[in-house]
Order: structure tokens, then C-alpha cells, then sequence
């Protein structure tokens, strides 16, 4: 496993050894706090987009495993004296064993990726992909309802146009075929035609057209994504859409018992602060879980 910047970069075997990896360094921070099989690893931190989670989780991660981390602070690098991204992806490569990168633009991470010789981690590219958040909500819903694939029925809603979490996951739950995926978004956000497709030809059942209300009763996990505003094109555009749905204690009251409430954070007004009491929220869970699983990621990538 040398570049991850896709999650069709990866194999189902692969897939379930990140998994049961995981389990494993879950249990190694709760009673060790970390091992050092990294140590004298560098990871390079390169965003050029905002974060706090995934940043966050990977310096973490590195430095439970005994490694070290150089955080780029982009707005006072030479790219501000006109250096190029590939000049940028050379030095850095230099200095480190593996870089992670965010970047604005669809598929920039790929091709940054093809100037370094070092491995490469895709941290999220514009509306593209984010294949570690895929990796850590695979572990989620693994760990909160156990066995995924035995017509477990899954259901987006938000901004499936842009987010770039829902487009990996949706793509990696294609190796569990019986999954049920449903679609729920406004209008002009619904999930790319391309990924409707590649779903529809590995053979999931996805279905749309369903009012969350409805849909929200057979749900074994309902995924939330926030409205990116980041991506329109115009502010009167976003605000035709934002608060479009909101998941509160009222609608809470109609999903099932044994299910969860996901989302990838940060979130705005589309998960209701009084759902944070309900046990299914799973959400904290969920990004506790981005450190054990890009644990897992590293120590794969660094050195099987
Ligand atoms: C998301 C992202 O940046 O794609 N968050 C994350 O990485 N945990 C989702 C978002 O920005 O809405």
C-alpha cells in the first residue's frame, strides 16, 4: 500500500486488515497510549484547505506511534513567493517518509502524488475524494451495528453533490454488495450521475425520491453531511439550500432503536445540539475513530 488517494486504491483484504488493525490500536491507546514502531518516520502535513479533524488525527496518530510530524504552514511557505505545487511536492518530499495533502481542486492530490517518490495520502481533493474519512466510517459502523452488508440499510442526506466523504464511502461500501443506499439531498445537490453509475454496476440497490421522515424508519445508519458552502458558486445560490434538513429529537422519535447518526464534521445547523444526548449519535465516536484508523493507515503504509 504505497499511495492512498482513492478507496478503489485498496482491495477488500486490504480494507479488512485496516479494519482489524484499527480494533488493535484502539485497544493499544486505551491501555498503553501508543507504541514507537515509527520512530525516526517523518509525516508532512501539507492542507491547503481548512481542518481540524483529519489534520489533527493524523499528527495524533503519528505521534502515538512513536513518529514525527512537520506541519506546513502553507500561508507562510514559498507558495507565497509564486512557488509551484510540484516545486512544493519535491522539497517536501526530501524531508519526509510519507505526506499527507488536502487541496481545493478535484484530483490535484493524484497528481501531486505522481511527482514524489514518497507515499502519498489523499486528505480530501475539492468534491473529489476522502478515502481515510471512508476508511474511519467503515470502522464506525462496523464497531456500532456490527456486521455490515445483511441488507444493512444506509442513508445520506445533505450535500451529496459536494462531499467528497460521501462519494468514498459510498464507492468503498460497494464491497458489500446486499448494503441498501438511499439518497436524500435539495434540489441541485444530489449525489453525482458517475457514482450512481459505478454503484449500479457493482449491483447495490440505491434508491432516491424517499422523504426522510419515511426513510428514516428502516434506517440502520443515517449518514448527515453538512451544505458546503465552500463549493457554490455564489452566496444567494447556498442560501436557497442551506437548512435544508435538519435532524432533531422530533425525528429522532421515528428511527429505529438499534441505529446510528453519523456525520463527518463540522457541522452547522443540520444535526439539532439536543441529538448529541442520544445514544445513537455516533458522531464524537466516529471522529475518535479517525485516530485508530489512520494509525492502522500508517503503520501499513510505513511498513508492510
Ligand atoms: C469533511 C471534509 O473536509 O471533507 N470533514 C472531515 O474531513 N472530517 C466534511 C466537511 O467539510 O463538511
Amino acid at each position: 500500500m504505497n499511495q492512498l488517494l482513492s478507496v478503489l486504491d485498496i482491495n477488500l483484504s486490504t480494507v479488512t486488515l485496516l479494519l482489524h488493525k484499527a480494533r488493535q490500536m484502539k485497544d493499544l491507546v486505551k491501555s498503553k497510549g501508543g507504541l514507537s514502531i515509527l520512530k525516526n518516520k517523518v509525516l508532512t502535513s501539507l492542507f491547503y484547505e481548512p481542518s481540524t479533524r483529519t489534520s489533527c488525527s493524523f499528527q495524533a496518530a503519528m505521534l502515538r506511534l512513536g513518529g514525527s510530524v512537520i506541519n506546513v504552514d502553507v500561508g507562510n511557505s514559498s507558495m507565497q513567493k509564486g512557488e509551484t505545487l510540484e516545486d512544493t511536492i519535491q522539497t517536501v518530499s526530501c524531508y519526509s517518509d510519507i505526506i499527507v495533502m488536502r487541496h481545493p481542486e478535484k484530483n490535484s492530490v493524484t497528481e501531486s502524488a505522481k511527482i514524489s517518490d514518497k507515499p502519498f495520502i489523499n486528505a480530501g481533493d475539492g468534491t473529489g475524494e476522502h478515502p481515510t474519512q471512508a476508511l474511519l466510517d467503515l470502522y464506525t459502523i462496523q464497531s456500532e451495528i456490527g456486521q455490515i452488508g445483511k441488507n444493512t440499510n444506509i442513508t445520506f442526506v445533505g450535500d451529496l453533490k459536494h462531499s467528497r466523504t460521501v462519494h468514498s464511502l459510498v464507492k468503498l461500501l460497494t464491497y458489500f454488495p446486499d448494503v441498501i443506499i438511499t439518497y436524500i439531498s435539495p434540489d441541485g445537490l444530489s449525489m453525482p450521475e458517475e457514482i450512481v453509475e459505478f454503484v449500479n454496476l457493482r449491483g447495490l440497490e440505491q434508491r432516491t425520491g424517499v422523504l426522510l421522515e419515511e426513510a428514516i424508519k428502516e434506517t440502520d445508519v443515517l449518514y448527515v453531511t453538512r451544505i458546503q458552502k465552500e463549493r457554490f458558486a455564489t452566496e444567494e445560490e447556498y442560501r436557497k439550500v442551506v437548512g435544508s434538513y435538519c435532524i432533531d429529537t422530533e425525528l429522532m422519535k421515528l428511527a429505529k432503536k438499534k441505529m446510528i447518526v453519523m456525520h463527518p464534521l463540522p457541522r452547522l445547523d443540520e444535526i439539532d445540539r439536543a441529538v448529541d444526548n442520544d445514544p445513537r449519535a455516533a458522531y464524537f465516536r466516529q471522529m475518535e475513530n479517525g485516530m485508530y484508523m489512520r494509525m492502522a493507515i500508517l503503520e501499513c503504509m510505513l511498513l508492510l
